[in-house]
């Protein structure tokens, strides 16, 4: 067992040890492969630096009370990554090949598979890349399929509670009929910029809205969004969203809950009923807000308009719920009613 303090890890890139890899070249997969060589090595003109010919996914693996180790949904992100691939004209994994390394890859790496009980599980992370040198704008005949782990904490710290949010009107996150539901690399990097002012102006996140005319709330620059209002669990209706499973798993969860749950276009104006709105997604899980501001310069003051859901800190009590809902699923103890949990089997 590696010597990790379990209780004080965060979302990084920590490195492990070993690496899954299968190759793609012309028209054939190879076969998969480990190795301990944690890194690779390639020609500086590889299609995938210049052009980010890349899609990822990002998947959990828990210890569970009974010991048993579990992936969640990997069948669900084998099937995102298909799609993403299918819009970069990469080749897709075959849902096998994808369960199957993602398990090779938390087994080759056990020892940094935190134990039951710590609040922190194996980060599993599949990427699909171009491997190819090359200058034209047409996709790779030499593609990499790279599983690695890392163990996660919490994204933003110990213990749940409530941060800010700014939606900038100077940055969009996709096009409209663009990028913004496929798990592609390019999505990311321009972020990183608006993510890195809003963050000194003492904000967490980035709510974007959509891109064709800043009517409709469509995600944060990591997670989902969901309000909840009226016993009611809203969440947006929109082709430039990353299809969230964590989401897809807290609608299910709230309807068991006795809540409804609307998937529907949420207007801006909108937050101003919510009693509480927080992001999801499998890094986050959940992510509560306390606030959101706007502003039309994300660089500039004055902020336009504030919206309050809790105090700062805080977390509401239906965000909790579904939080210690899915969580308690995930660690083995809440029965897993929907059968979300995949066992790692001879482990
Ligand atoms: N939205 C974005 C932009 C993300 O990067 C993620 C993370 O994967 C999500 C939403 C949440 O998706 P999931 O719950 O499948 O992790
Ligand atoms: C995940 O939640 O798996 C992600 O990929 C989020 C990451 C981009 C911060």
């Amino acid at each position: 067992m590696a010597n990790i303090d379990w209780d004080k890890l965060g979302f990084d890139a920590y490195r492990t040890k070993t690496l899954v890899l299968a190759r793609w070249k012309n028209g054939q997969w190879s076969e998969i492969t480990e190795t301990d060589e944690f890194q690779f090595v390639l020609d500086p003109f590889t299609c995938v630096f210049h052009y980010s010919f890349a899609c990822f996914e990002g998947l959990k693996a828990f210890t569970q009370k009974d010991g048993k180790v579990v992936l969640f949904r990997p069948y669900e992100n084998a099937h995102r990554m298909q799609r993403s691939a299918r819009f970069l004209g990469l080749p897709e994994p075959s849902d096998e090949m994808f369960v199957q390394m993602c398990e090779m890859a938390v087994k080759a790496n056990r020892e940094f598979l935190p134990p039951y009980g710590h609040d922190a599980s194996l980060y599993v992370r599949p990427l699909l890349m171009g491997a190819q040198p090359k200058m034209q704008l047409t996709p790779p005949n030499e593609v990499i399929f790279a599983v690695m782990v890392a163990p996660a904490g919490s994204y933003y710290g110990a213990n749940m509670k409530s941060f800010s949010a700014v939606i900038p009107l100077n940055y969009d996150r996709a096009a409209p009929k663009g990028s913004g539901s496929y798990k592609v690399a390019a999505n990311y990097a321009s972020t990183f910029r608006p993510y890195q002012i809003a963050h000194e102006q003492g904000h967490m996140e980035l709510l974007y809205l959509n891109s064709s005319t800043h009517e409709f709330i469509d995600e944060f620059g990591s997670s989902n969004f969901f309000g909840i209002k009226n016993n009611t669990y809203v969440t947006p209706l929109s082709d430039s969203v990353l299809p969230s499973i964590t989401n897809k798993c807290l609608q299910e969860i709230a309807a068991d809950l006795g809540l409804k749950v609307e998937k529907r276009p949420v207007r801006l104006e909108e937050l101003e009923e919510f009693e509480e709105v927080g992001g999801c997604g499998t890094a986050v899980v959940i992510n509560p807000m306390s606030h959101i501001e706007v502003k039309e310069v994300l660089e500039e003051e004055p902020v336009k308009k504030v919206y309050r859901f809790c105090p700062d800190g805080e977390v509401g009590p239906v965000s909790t719920r579904l939080y210690k809902t899915i969580t308690g699923i995930q660690k083995g103890e809440i029965e897993d009613i929907h059968g979300w949990c995949h066992e790692i089997k001879d482990f």
